[in-house]
């Protein structure tokens, strides 16, 4: 099967290439990948020289090329990861989400119809659903309610997929996951970022009192669960994606300090994030019963192998933080703390 890959240079783009090389070998991964500060071709080093792996930098929107692409590598299946996926950076600046977001989708979608491309799987993200309360799972049936800017252009693209399997017929199918850790995650989300100050002894910046919950998957756990939907996922249906780890963000602030062996005085409570979601759950028991998915890291013991690779691959996040994107870095948490 020849896949096209979208976005897989980033953190799940690039952890999904991987893992298929490794699992599924025969097939022919043609990554598209914008490199935006999001995008790193070093989180794929290890497949230089794979003619199974064919990397074009380039944008989802340009849809002279998409075409070109589906046409010279004969591609079967579009797996849709790339896409702007930071929520507060969609708070400093909605264009690019809606742009990337929604019509980049949108330009895939067309090019998957016009070329008849026997299966579009549609990366989404439980955020669609808006927040819960102190209890309650979502279901594949929740209402979609999305609160940010990032959550709306996701859910944008995620209904605007499933119209292309109505309407269309286009072989769609949409996954819905909580927030993933692991390798090679950019060092704005919660989890490199705390590592990453701890190690440099910086101030932790917890948003409002820390009592937000997520629901914790690891990374590769995600990527079997897609490569199942992308494999034996059924038409038009949306399957959510989640660890089954709920946690309070500071419970995982201090598991983070603890496993570096940082004091807890490095925390500091800052200014909420607009719009913050509460809470957010997910029931996986449908990809669980009907694709035969299950996670199978476990949170606490993974979460320290995560660290212990920040750890280790310091160059690799001290590239980021205190080199090309240090602007981002310094401006973003001087007005949260208030400095
Ligand atoms: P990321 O920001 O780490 O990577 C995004 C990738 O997309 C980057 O390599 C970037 O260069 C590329 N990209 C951005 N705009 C592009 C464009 N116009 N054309 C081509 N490439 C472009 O994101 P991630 O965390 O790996 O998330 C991947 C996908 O999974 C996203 O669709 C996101 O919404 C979804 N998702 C993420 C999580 C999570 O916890 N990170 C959870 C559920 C769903
Ligand atoms: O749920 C899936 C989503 O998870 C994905 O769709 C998004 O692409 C991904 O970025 C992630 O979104 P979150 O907003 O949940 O992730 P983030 O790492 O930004 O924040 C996690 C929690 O930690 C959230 O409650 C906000 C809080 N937080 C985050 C940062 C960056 C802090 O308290 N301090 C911080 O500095």
């Amino acid at each position: 099967m020849n896949v096209l890959v979208t976005g897989g240079c980033g953190f799940i783009g690039s952890n999904l290439v991987k893992y298929l090389r490794k699992n599924r070998p025969a097939w022919k991964l043609v990554n598209l990948d914008k490199l935006t500060y999001a995008g790193n071709l070093e989180n794929l080093k290890e497949l230089e020289g794979d003619a199974n792996h064919v990397f074009v930098r380039g944008d989802i929107g340009n849809r002279e090329l998409v075409d070109h692409l589906i046409r010279t590598h004969k591609i079967d299946a579009i797996a849709h990861l790339a896409a702007e996926s930071h929520v507060d950076r969609s708070i400093l600046g909605p264009e690019a989400f809606i742009t990337t977001n929604v019509l980049g989708t949108n330009v895939l979608l067309e090019a998957a119809r016009h070329a008849k491309i026997s299966r579009f799987l549609m990366v989404s993200t439980d955020e669609v659903y808006g927040s819960l309360g102190p209890t309650g799972l979502f279901t594949e049936t929740t209402p979609l309610d999305p609160s940010s800017p990032y959550s709306s252009s996701k859910a944008s693209s995620d209904l605007i997929s499933l119209a292309y399997a109505h309407t269309f017929g286009l072989d769609v199918v949409v996954t819905r996951c909580s927030n993933n850790y692991g390798p090679y995650q950019f060092p704005e989300k919660l989890i490199p970022l705390m590592v990453a100050n701890a190690l440099n002894d910086k101030p932790l910046p917890v948003y409002g009192d820390g009592t937000n919950v997520r629901d914790w998957l690891h990374v590769e756990d995600h990527c079997a669960a897609l490569t199942l939907a992308l494999e034996k996922g059924k038409k038009g249906e949306v399957y959510n994606i989640g660890g089954n780890s709920e946690r309070q963000n500071i419970q995982l602030v201090k598991a983070i300090l603890a496993a570096v062996g940082k004091p807890e005085s490095l925390i500091k409570y800052v200014t909420d994030r607009p719009g913050h979601d509460k809470r957010y759950a997910i029931d996986a028991s449908k990809i669980k019963r009907e694709l035969g998915w299950a996670p199978s890291f476990v949170f606490e013991q993974a979460l320290q192998q995560t660290v212990e690779w920040y750890v280790k691959n310091r160059p690799w996040w001290e590239r980021i933080v205190s080199g090309a994107y240090k602007n981002y870095f310094d401006t973003q948490y001087a007005s949260r703390l208030g400095s």
